[in-house]
Parts: structure tokens; sequence; C-alpha cells
């Protein structure tokens, strides 16, 4: 496909060439949840960390074009090694996933003898080659509860994620002590005013978030579980404390009910946003289409030790829901 990139600048032609691209090349576009709005609306799938790793082990397109951040296309690619998995921007990390360097996580295994080693899916594929099995926040506990409850864990890298998960398991996980600059930001004194102004809200949070806000919250869980809550709840009012993009999966899947997002700390900075996810737009998903680049590409040893716990995941979490 000839495309003139000059000529442009309209979301809708832009959407256009995208799908034609699509088509040409043999392509399906998955997109995370905390994805802009018109990348969710031109994706052919959408869903959470878990979703998006089931869908990526089952299609049948040649190519993958994961529009989230790094550590998802880097899944996508570990479970499909014959499969070109594309990202529209490879600098679209992780905080959380920077936050547990894979030698300090070796260390800290060894300094643990016995432990077995569960991983969220936000880390490197270096970490998840250190790992038992990985989990995401929509399977995590379920994940944990299928091991004995003597088995001693160490859990990483989300401290958040894990005293949550060791509070309504009653375990006594061994915590890395990792968090994500989105969800940490989230201001318990605002978000406390604003209950007060909208009295009848549900407050929906996600296990990233800390303890206080946790506490305050009327359910916890991934973006998907948060999701299906609100659209099943008969509440109609809803305060969101998880990066901003879910919304537009909220607001487009329940028009008549009210998405209210939750403030951080500093409202001037919009730190409901991740910066990370935010780097994908609609050009670069053309243009990563059109050039077949950037690539992810993982190195095959490492993938080989790296599938082991992401398919023992799936195994252990093949009931719950794509
Ligand atoms: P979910 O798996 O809940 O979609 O979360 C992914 C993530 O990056 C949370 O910050
Ligand atoms: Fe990582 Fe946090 Fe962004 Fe999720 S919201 S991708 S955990 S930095």
């Amino acid at each position: 496909m000839d495309v003139d990139k000059a000529s442009v600048s309209n979301t809708e032609e832009l959407k256009r060439q995208i799908l034609q691209l699509k088509k040409e090349k043999g392509a399906v576009i998955m997109a995370h949840y905390y994805q802009k709005g018109d990348i969710q609306d031109v994706a052919d799938y959408i869903g959470d960390s878990l979703a998006l790793a089931q869908i990526a082990a089952n299609v049948e397109e040649p190519v993958i074009v994961l529009c989230g951040v790094h550590f998802m296309g880097e899944t996508a690619k570990i479970l499909c090694p014959d499969k070109t998995v594309l990202i529209p921007d490879a600098d679209a990390g992780c905080s959380l996933a920077d936050s547990c360097d894979a030698d300090r996580f070796a260390e800290f295994i060894k300094d643990h003898p016995g432990h077995t080693v569960i991983s969220y899916v936000n880390t490197t594929a270096r970490v998840k080659a250190l790992t038992d099995v990985v989990v995401t926040s929509g399977n995590a506990r379920e994940i944990v509860e299928s091991f004995p409850a003597d088995c001693k864990i160490i859990f990483g890298p989300d401290r958040n994620l894990g005293n949550y998960i060791n509070s309504v398991t009653g375990r006594n996980m061994v915590l890395w002590d990792g968090a994500c600059h989105v969800h940490e930001k989230f201001s318990v004194e605002k978000i406390a005013e604003l209950k007060k102004q909208y009295p009848q809200a549900r407050l929906l949070v996600h296990p990233e978030c800390k303890k206080p806000l946790q506490l305050m919250a009327d359910k916890i869980g991934s973006t998907a579980v948060l999701l299906k809550y609100a659209c099943e709840s008969p509440h109609t009012q809803f305060i969101v404390a998880t990066e901003s993009g879910i919304l537009h999966e909220m607001r487009r899947k329940c028009p008549d009910k009210e998405f209210i997002p939750a403030p951080a700390s500093d409202s001037t900075c919009g730190c409901n946003d991740c910066s990370y996810m935010k780097l994908n737009t609609l050009e670069k998903l053309r243009d990563c289409l059109l050039t077949g680049t950037p690539e992810v590409v993982v190195d095959e040893h490492l993938a080989a030790k790296a599938r082991r716990p992401i398919e023992k995941m799936l195994e252990l979490s093949a009931g719950i829901r794509k």
C-alpha cells in the first residue's frame, strides 16, 4: 500500500489505512485497556494482561501488533516464537518491570532457598526465566491458592499486589519491593473528598494501588475485573482508581453510567495516565504495520526458559475468562 504520510492528519483516514495495512500484512491488532481510545477502537481484541496473553497464545495470523507496553509484546513473542510481534513504540516500557532488575532478583531468590518463585507478568523476559509461575492481577489469587498452604513463596515485583494477595489468602509470601509509578500516586485524601461529593459512587481500585486506598475500595481487581463489575453492578456512578485508559471501554460498554477518574496527589501532572502506555499513537501503529518495525525480539534460549512459567500460568488459569 502506498501511503502519503504527510497528507494524513485525519483520524478517520489513519484508521482506514491501519485496517487496510492490517489485511495486507496478515496482522492482528491487540490493545490493552490503557491504550488511547482511538487505538482501542481499531483493535481486533482489547483486554487486560491475562486476556492479551491468552489471545496471543491462540491467534492464527502471522503478525501480532501488540499495542501496550514492552513486556506485553515480549510475552506474546515468547508464546509465539514463529510469529512476527510488533509494537508501535519500542520505548513503551513499564516502571514496575524496571523496578525488578534480573541480577538483583536472582540474588533475592538465592537469599530465600526452598521458595517457589511467583512473578507478576509486568516483568522482563530475564525475570520470567527465573520464575516458577507467572501471574497477572486477574489470576494471582487463584494461582497462589493452587499451591499448598505451607508452600514458601517469593512474590515480585509489585509490593502492593503482593500485600493484597497475602491479605486475601492468609499467605505470608516474601515480597520484592517494587511498585508502579501511576498506581502509587492516587491521593487517598482527594478520593475521600470525591466520595463525599458522590456518596452513591462505588470506588474501583486496581491492586497495584497502596493499601490505604485498597481499604476504601468497593471492588479491587484487574482492569477486566473492574470493567465487569461496573457493567454488572446496579450502581450508576463509579470512581475509578487505575490508569485512565480503562474509562474509554467502561463508557463505551455502559453509556448510561458515570465514570469519574480518581485524582492523583499532584492534580497538575496527569499522573493517572501511564506515560509509557500513552506513547503509542495511531500514526505509530500505522507506521509499524507499514515498515514491520519495531519488532520484538527475544533470544531463543531465554524465550525457552521464560515460556515455561507463562505456559504454567495459562494452564492454571484455563478456567478464567478471556
Ligand atoms: P491488568 O492486567 O489489570 O490489565 O493491568 C496491567 C497493568 O499494567 C496494570 O498497571
Ligand atoms: Fe507499568 Fe504502571 Fe504503566 Fe501498568 S500503569 S504499564 S504497571 S507503568
